[in-house]
């Protein structure tokens, strides 16, 4: 199994990168004492080329493809695509994620209309000098979970301008372990867990607004064609993926969805 870290700090050997090598090195050896193999790859923004976005909305129009950069972006999604498990980290920058992260979530921005992820677990960490990491982990939550992705949790560290990596084991020492702990059980858990519902009513919303927006002057839309084509506006569908679905959940989930179409 392999957890992808996506790091949205361009200091190399900043506060972020400390807590992703504390978390790696924990679920190495908690992987190991378990017997599970569990592989970590660290992909530092930074150092990847990723043009800003131009708003052009030739992926929502005309499919990703249809990007005029050329970049690194397509082989990004293709490595968060072939993982079991994502973690999300970024420097608080003036209380939100940093640009570099923001960037990278507007360029991906398609999976919003046309989730990629059905219900692959992820995980949001930001590293901050002194103030709340909260706006930051909602805007990378908010981003996600239209992406498909089911939210497994989040933690901020405050950690001031830079923190020496001793204090930082220090004192977040026994939180990474635990975060660690809770990662590999996601992964366990994975191949059955049953959608929550936040990821069922997140897909009813979707669906609802999908169907609204879907065909314009007579002309099905590229997302819709998406939905339409992989059965999710089926009545009976009930989320991304054919995973097992509680009845009540989804009960609550549709009438969720039937609320919310009449506002959309
Ligand atoms: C441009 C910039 C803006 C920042 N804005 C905030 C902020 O609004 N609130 C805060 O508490 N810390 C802020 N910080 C501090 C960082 O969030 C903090 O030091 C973080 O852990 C740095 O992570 P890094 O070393 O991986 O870049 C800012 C730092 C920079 C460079």
């Amino acid at each position: 199994m392999k957890i992808t870290f996506i790091c949205g700090s361009n200091r190399r050997n900043g506060n972020t990168d400390a807590i992703l090598e504390m978390l790696t090195g924990a679920l190495a050896a908690k992987a190991g004492e378990r017997g599970m193999a569990v592989e970590s790859e660290v992909i530092h923004l930074g150092s990847k080329r990723i043009e800003m976005c131009s708003g052009c909305r030739a992926c929502f129009e005309r499919g990703e493809a249809a990007c005029p950069h050329k970049d690194d972006i397509a082989s990004l999604a293709a490595s968060m695509q072939a993982c079991d498990l994502l973690v999300f980290a970024s420097p608080v920058y003036v209380d939100d994620v940093s640009g570099l992260m923001k960037n990278f979530i507007d360029r991906l921005a398609y999976f919003c209309h046309r989730p990629g992820f059905a219900g692959k677990p992820a995980y949001v960490i930001a590293t901050t000098g002194s103030s709340s990491a909260a706006r930051a982990i909602r805007t990378l939550q908010t981003a996600l979970i239209t992406w498909g992705f089911h939210l497994s949790g989040a933690a901020g560290f405050v950690m001031g301008a830079r923190m020496q990596k001793t204090e930082a084991k220090e004192r977040f020492g026994k939180k990474i372990g635990g975060i660690a702990s809770r990662l590999l059980r996601e992964l366990e858990a994975s191949p059955t867990r049953q959608p929550s519902l936040l990821d069922l009513v997140v897909f009813q919303i979707q669906k609802k607004a999908w169907l609204k927006a879907g065909i314009v002057d007579g002309k099905e839309t590229y997302d819709y064609r998406y939905w339409k084509d992989n059965g999710w506006f089926d009545p009976s569908c009930s989320y991304f993926s054919p995973a097992k679905v509680n009845p009540l959940l989804n009960g609550l989930a549709r009438l969720a969805g039937g609320i919310a179409g009449l506002f959309i």
